[in-house]
C-alpha cells in the first residue's frame, strides 16, 4: 500500500516509521517532509490539495495521513473524499472542533460534556463583564488558530481585560482574535488523551503527557512541546473509562448527529480536577510531541490501523501497544522566540539502535549532504523500553551522542511519572 504523508514533523517522521515495520507499507510518499524525510520515503514539492489529490491517483496512493490541523481546516479530506480517495483526518466542518474554540466550547455546552466555565464574545463590554465576575487567573482565548500562542493566563482582572481588548481589537492575532473565549482557570493535571475514529467506532490509545513550557521545571514559555512520555500513571483506567464515556462518545456521536462525523484522531486536552476529567481543548490530529512516543508503542500493524479508519472499518481494528516511550524534544538556540542560524548536526556512529532512535523535524541537507539544525524543533529522541524509566534512561543516553551548536532540551521528561 503505497501512502502520502502530509507533514514535515517528528510527527511525521514518526507515523512513517511506524508504517514502515508493518510488511504491508508500500511506498511513502511526504508532502513537504524535510531534510530526513527522504531516508524513509520520497519528499514531494506539492502543496495545493487538488495537485496532491491528483498525485495520488497517479501514483497508486491507498491512503493518505494527514498530520497537522491546518490542511484540514482548509478542507483537505473533502477534496481527497471527493475523488474518493481514503484520507485519515477530519471534513473542515469537523475540523472546527480545533480550528474555532467558540464552536468547540457550544458544541460541548450542546453535549453537556464537562468543560470550563466560559462566557464567547465579540464584545468588549461582555468580556470585560465576565472576566470580573470570574475569580483571577481568568483564562483569555483568541476563537481562531494562532500557532499555538492564542491562550492567555492572565493573574490580574486588569491583565485578562487588556488580553481581551488586543485580541478583540485584532491587534494580537488578527482576524483570529475578533471573537475570544474567556474561561475559568482550571487547577489540576493536564494529560493528552487520543481516539482515533471512523466517526462512529473509536479506539483510545495509551494516555500520554506532554511538556509544554521551555525549562526543566515547567518554567519558561509556553511551546508546541518539549517532550512526552506513555503510558502515564497519572491516568488509571477508572479515569480513562471516565474520559471515554464522557468525553470522547458524546464527542463522536454529537459531531455524527450534527452531520460532521468526525474520523481521523481527535486530541482531548484533558485537565483532571479533583480525579474529574474536564476538557480544555481539542485537537483535530495528532499532539506533536506526543505522536511520537505513540508511534513508539504501536505493535500491531500501523497500515491496518490508519487505513480502516479513513474507510469506516475500525470495527476490524483491535490495536496493540507493547512497553514505555519517552521522546526529547531537541530545539535550537533561538526556540521558540525566533529563527537561528543553521548548525551542522553530529551524531555519534551506532548512536540509534532498536530502543533509541531520532526522529527528525527542522533539519535540512547543506550542499555536501550533511544534515543541518535549521528549524526551532530540530528532532526527537526517543527512547523505549519495559516502564518509563529505563525509556527515559535511553532517551538521554541517546541525546549524549548528539551535538550540535545551540541544541536546547529539557532534562526532565516523565518527571511526573518518576516521582
Ligand atoms: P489550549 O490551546 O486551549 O489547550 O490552551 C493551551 C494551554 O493553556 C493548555 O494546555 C493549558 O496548559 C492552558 N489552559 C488553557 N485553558 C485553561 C484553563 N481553563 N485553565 C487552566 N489552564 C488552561
Ligand atoms: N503537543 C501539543 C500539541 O501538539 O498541540
Amino acid at each position: 500500500m503505497n501512502i502520502l504523508i502530509i507533514g514535515n514533523g517528528a510527527r511525521e517522521y514518526a507515523i512513517a516509521r511506524a508504517l514502515k515495520r508493518d510488511p504491508n507499507c508500500g511506498k511513502i510518499f511526504f508532502a513537504p517532509g524535510n531534510g530526513a524525510t527522504d531516508r524513509l520515503g520520497e519528499n514531494i514539492a506539492i502543496t495545493d490539495f487538488d495537485s496532491l489529490a491528483n498525485f495520488a491517483i497517479a501514483n497508486n496512493v491507498k491512503l493518505t495521513i494527514v498530520g497537522g490541523e491546518e490542511p484540514l481546516t482548509k478542507g483537505i479530506a473533502d477534496i481527497f473524499r471527493a475523488k474518493n480517495l481514503a484520507i485519515f483526518g477530519p471534513s473542515a466542518a469537523a475540523a472546527q472542533l480545533e480550528g474555532s474554540k467558540a464552536f468547540m466550547k457550544n458544541f460541548l455546552s450542546r453535549h453537556k460534556i464537562p468543560t470550563a466555565r466560559y462566557l464567547e464574545t465579540s464584545d468588549l463590554r461582555a468580556a470585560r463583564e465576565f472576566i470580573q465576575s470570574l475569580a483571577p487567573p481568568i483564562v483569555v482565548k483568541a476563537d481562531g488558530l494562532c500557532a499555538g500562542k492564542g491562550v492567555i493566563i492572565a493573574q490580574t482582572y486588569e491583565d485578562a481585560k487588556s488580553a481581551a481588548e488586543e485580541m478583540l481589537s485584532g491587534a494580537a492575532f488578527g482576524e483570529a482574535g475578533r471573537k475570544v473565549v474567556v474561561e475559568e482557570f482550571l487547577d489540576g493535571y493536564e494529560l493528552s488523551v487520543f481516539a482515533i475514529t471512523d466517526g462512529a467506532d473509536f479506539v483510545i490509545l495509551p494516555s500520554c503527557q506532554d511538556h509544554k513550557r521551555l525549562l526543566t521545571g515547567d518554567l519558561g514559555p509556553n511551546t508546541g512541546g518539549m517532550g512526552a512520555y506513555s503510558p502515564t500513571p497519572l491516568a488509571d483506567l477508572a479515569l480513562m473509562s471516565k474520559i471515554s464515556t464522557r468525553i470522547v462518545r458524546p464527542t463522536i456521536d454529537g459531531m455524527r448527529k450534527e452531520g460532521a462525523p468526525f474520523t481521523g484522531v481527535l486530541f482531548c486536552g484533558i485537565m483532571v480536577v479533583n480525579n474529574e476529567p474536564i476538557v480544555l481543548e481539542f485537537n483535530v490530529r495528532f499532539g506533536d510531541p506526543e505522536c511520537e512516543a505513540l508511534m513508539a508503542l504501536l505493535d500491531s500493524p500501523a497500515t491496518e490501523l490508519f487505513y480502516n479508519a479513513a474507510i469506516g472499518n475500525l470495527a476490524v481494528v483491535a490495536p496493540r501497544f507493547k512497553g514505555a516511550a519517552v521522546g526529547v524534544v531537541i530545539a535550537s538556540e533561538n526556540y521558540p522566540y525566533k529563527a537561528s542560524e543553521p548548525r551542522e548536526i553530529t551524531i555519534a556512529e551506532g548512536a540509534e539502535s532498536e530502543d533509541s532512535y531520532i526522529l527528525f523535524a527542522g533539519v535540512t541537507k547543506g550542499a555536501k549532504g550533511e544534515l543541518l539544525a535549521t528549524g526551532g524543533r530540530v528532532m526527537v529522541a526517543i527512547g523505549t523500553g519495559k516502564n518509563i524509566r529505563a525509556a527515559r534512561d535511553r532517551a538521554y543516553d541517546l541525546i549524549g551522542k548528539i551535538t550540535f551548536e545551540g541544541m536546547q532540551y529539557r532534562t526532565d521528561i516523565a518527571y511526573q511519572a518518576l516521582k
